[in-house]
């Protein structure tokens, strides 16, 4: 297996505890997941890997992802506009400063 060249981890809501959906898939991460991955593909960034996570404890600034390995915390990931700059923060190597939340 070749590593990734970057990690996008995305919250998908889930709770160990089975409390029901959480902020970041009502507020549909889950469908811009699709988008983002059919963007890598558009874009050429094979490299690139796409998990969906459990709750990233960030809920008020939901819809939250994660870049690694820069450790870039993104919150407000609620359209393509949103996905299209995460992922030029990624082929530009500098941070998309309107979403970052930490
Ligand atoms: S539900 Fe996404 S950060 Fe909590």
């Amino acid at each position: 297996m070749q590593k990734p060249s970057h990690h996008i981890f995305v919250c998908g809501s889930f709770r160990m505890n089975g409390t029901p959906q959480g902020v970041c898939a009502k507020a549909g991460s889950m469908q811009l997941m699709q988008y983002l991955e059919g963007e890598l593909a558009d874009r050429g960034m094979a490299d690139v890997l796409v998990s969906s996570t459990g709750c990233l404890k960030v809920c008020d600034r939901g819809p939250a992802l994660v870049v690694y390995p820069e450790n870039w915390w993104y919150g407000r990931i609620d359209s393509e506009e949103a996905i299209d700059a995460v992922i030029d923060s990624i082929e530009s190597g500098a941070p998309a400063d309107e979403y970052v939340i930490a």
